[in-house]
């Protein structure tokens, strides 16, 4: 099956991104080399949003972050710089075209169904009535999520590296939006200027960071963070590893960034001793064609 793959198919495979040779970008590159300054509200609460400027790299985060125990990781910056090289290049036009209605063939198709079917799980464990709620979409994307969370009612705070599919969420924000609203911004989804949420959702956002960096970002958002967080991880199974293998042969500057699988107990053990007060709650896996990917929700008792 893996070999049937264009490169830009097997992208999508484990939401969105699939093994592979990671990008030539080197460690700690960052966003485009314009400065991009972030966002009044966007066109939905009319309320003020924060905000906020971001450079090369959303340096300022980090910063603070560098002060605390949950310092992002040389890895995490380099992976970090690999993401945006790829969702805001390589692949930003297939990734817009896979999150939306337009016809895609048989392989994305069943990408396609296996997101929606996870997003519709994530979605299930948030609260019916979010109004009220502040809901940071961690790694928006072009702001799918964000979308339903804000119809339910909650303030979304939708975040990207990537200031392509964050521009193309703006621009193709519905109006139907009800009592909700969404803030963009483009940055890192660790920046403390961001605020306090009530639930958090990482939806394929995480799965290509080395599972330490993960959890060191996780407890990052748990801090700030009063009830729920939802993220999703590449379970480690045999397809996917052999997918990962076969992932390696493709051509390298066509490659998504490295996606890193883990077993559902280990993700599950560190992030019970990462995240103080918090546990382990639902977990479900969306096995859809090409697309494996598993949700895991954490609580604040
Ligand atoms: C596979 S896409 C998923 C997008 C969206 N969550 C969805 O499910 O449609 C992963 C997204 O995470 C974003 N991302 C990865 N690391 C990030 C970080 N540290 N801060 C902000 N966004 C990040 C990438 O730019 C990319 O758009």
């Amino acid at each position: 099956m893996s070999v049937a793959l264009s490169s830009t198919d097997a992208v999508a495979r484990a939401g969105g991104a699939f093994p592979a040779v990671v990008p030539p970008v080197m460690a700690g590159e960052g966003p485009p080399s314009t400065p991009l300054s972030v966002h009044a509200p966007q066109g939905v609460d009319g309320g003020p949003s924060p905000a906020m400027t971001f450079g090369a790299v959303p340096a300022p985060a980090m910063t603070v972050e560098a002060a605390s125990d949950h310092t992002p990781s040389e890895t995490y910056h380099r992976r970090r710089g690999e993401m945006l090289q790829y969702f805001d290049r390589t692949a930003a036009d297939t990734w817009k075209r896979l999150t939306s209605d337009a016809p895609v063939n048989r392989i994305r198709a069943t990408v396609r169904a296996g997101r929606d079917e996870m997003r519709n799980t994530m979605l299930s464990w948030l609260p019916d009535d979010l109004r009220g709620k502040r809901v940071l979409d961690a790694g928006c994307g072009t702001g799918t999520f964000s979308v339903e969370a804000a119809r339910r009612g909650a303030h979304v705070i939708a975040i990207d590296l990537s200031p392509t599919l964050v521009q193309h969420a703006r621009e193709n924000l519905p109006k139907d939006l009800g009592d909700g609203s969404i803030e963009f911004h483009v940055g890192d989804l660790l920046d403390p200027s961001l605020g306090r949420f009530d639930h958090v959702v990482a939806m394929d956002s995480l799965i290509h960071y080395r599972a330490p960096d993960a959890v060191r970002v996780l407890a990052g958002l748990a801090a700030r963070t009063d009830t729920s967080i939802v993220f999703t991880f590449a379970p480690r199974t045999v397809l996917l590893t052999l997918m990962w293998t076969a992932g390696r042969l493709f051509p390298r500057g066509d490659k998504s960034p490295a996606i890193e699988p883990i077993g559902q107990r280990k993700i599950a053990r560190r992030v019970n001793k990462g995240l103080d007060g918090w546990h382990t709650s639902r977990t479900h896996r969306i096995n859809r064609g090409f697309y494996i990917s598993q949700a895991l929700e954490v609580v604040r008792p």
